[in-house]
């Protein structure tokens, strides 16, 4: 006999069971709500990217020992991109002559790291990408900042539940070589600051970040902190960074990040001086834990307004001609084929939190006359086929 298989999935990866997907559902309708109201606009790519565009002196670590890289069938070396900054620098550097500036562009993708799984860290997440690209003034970094800022609120937080660290990487790196390092040992030291491994006793804070500061008290965000060891893991960063934290001591991990990384353009070959860009990416994993320590998270409901129970096989067509009847009129209707006892066929709809069902045999074919039940309250309403829309839809509205 064939060994059998596992129903595992693939190490560090997770299924979406429809109440998974229904938060993860929920989490993008916040980030999508919150970027659109500021004007961006959505974009996507491929999962696939040449490697070459990972590749730079000091991220090593993510190009050769983080990433999923293999070789296709034609020799060329492709990875299944860690993060979206360098596709989205490509994309716009691609149609630089063409585009609008400034843009302002999002996208929600999934992204692929070979880490070693733990809580909030896997080898597959989602990211929320925002980001601004053609501004230098200091408008772009405040904007970003507010978006991180509505989004954590639209998701019920308070600035008492978290805190946006910022600091600059420019400055830091800007320092150390005054010190008398080169460019790659300077890159190298922050790199290892981020790790923890080294610390810098003489941080030098930027004169912006207190102009940050305050523009950002203007708009009435006050849980903003400098933090002067601050470096954030990407050497692209070339300005102000940011991460945001939870404030329960017992959550360190942070939640989400970006910064300004005005220099990235210059890697492409339609470009001859670099673009000013800023942005964050925000992930599933952590926001999803934070909701749920935090209590934050919605309750699942059904998508599905009305299940139609069958009582007797003989009239099923009047069940699926009601079914499409409503569907027709814009509800959500799902029919119980199992052929099961008429209570089991309303327990299954009980369990798949559909709120109403409505079971249908001779008497409804002979009466005309449809029994919808509410199972949260048990309240029976009889019905004519053509007042169950504005009955559903009352009742929709007098919960919301
Ligand atoms: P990052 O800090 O590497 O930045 O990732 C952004 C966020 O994605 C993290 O703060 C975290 O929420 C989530 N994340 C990253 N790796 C994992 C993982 N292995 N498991 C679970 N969640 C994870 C970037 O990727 C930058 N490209 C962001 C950016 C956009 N900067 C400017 N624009």
């Amino acid at each position: 006999m064939k060994k059998k298989l596992s129903t595992e999935p693939y190490k560090g990866v997770r299924d979406f069971y429809p109440e998974d997907q229904f938060i993860q559902n929920y989490i993008f309708d916040v980030w999508r709500a919150v970027v659109e109201s500021f004007g961006y606009e959505e974009y996507n790519a491929s999962i696939l990217e040449p490697t070459e565009l990972y590749a730079s002196k000091t991220n090593e670590e993510i190009v050769n020992e983080q990433t999923y890289t293999f070789t296709d069938r034609g020799d060329r070396s492709v990875t299944l991109r860690p993060e979206m900054t360098p596709t989205v620098a490509r994309m716009v550097a691609q149609k630089y002559r063409d585009l609008s500036f400034p843009l302002r562009w999002y996208s929600i993708a999934n992204f692929f790291r070979y880490e070693r799984p733990q809580r909030g860290r896997l080898r597959e997440h989602w990211q929320l990408n925002a980001d601004i690209f053609g501004v230098r003034a200091i408008d772009a970094d405040v904007e970003i900042i507010r978006i991180a800022q509505e989004i954590m609120r639209t998701f019920g937080a308070t600035e008492k539940d978290f805190v946006v660290k910022i600091n600059n990487r420019g400055a830091l790196l800007a320092h150390l070589i005054k010190k008398g390092m080169s460019q790659v040992e300077a890159e190298q030291e922050l790199s290892r600051m981020d790790k923890g491994m080294s610390k810098m006793s003489d941080t030098p804070k930027a004169k912006e970040i207190d102009t940050l500061l305050s523009l950002l008290k203007d708009k009435g965000i006050k849980n903003v902190k400098y933090a002067p060891d601050l470096v954030r893991g990407f050497s692209y960063y070339t300005g102000i960074v940011f991460e945001v934290f939870d404030t329960d001591e017992k959550n360190t991990r942070s939640l989400f990040g970006g910064g300004r990384y005005d220099g990235l353009g210059e890697k492409f070959n339609t470009i001859k001086e670099s673009f000013p860009a800023i942005g964050f990416g925000m992930g599933d994993v952590r926001i999803r834990d934070f909701l749920e320590v935090h209590k934050l998270l919605p309750e699942y409901s059904s998508l599905t307004d009305l299940y139609l129970c069958v009582v007797d096989q003989n009239y099923k067509d009047i069940a699926e001609s009601l079914a499409d009847y409503l569907r027709k009129e814009g509800l959500n209707v799902s029919l119980d084929m199992s052929e099961k006892k008429i209570g089991e066929q309303v327990k299954t709809a009980s369990r798949k939190k559909v709120p109403f069902v409505v079971c249908v045999g001779k008497e409804e074919h002979d009466s005309k006359m449809f029994t919808i039940k509410e199972l949260k309250t048990g309240k029976e309403t009889k019905l004519k086929k053509n007042e169950i829309t504005a009955f559903l839809t009352k009742m929709a509205n007098a919960v919301s």
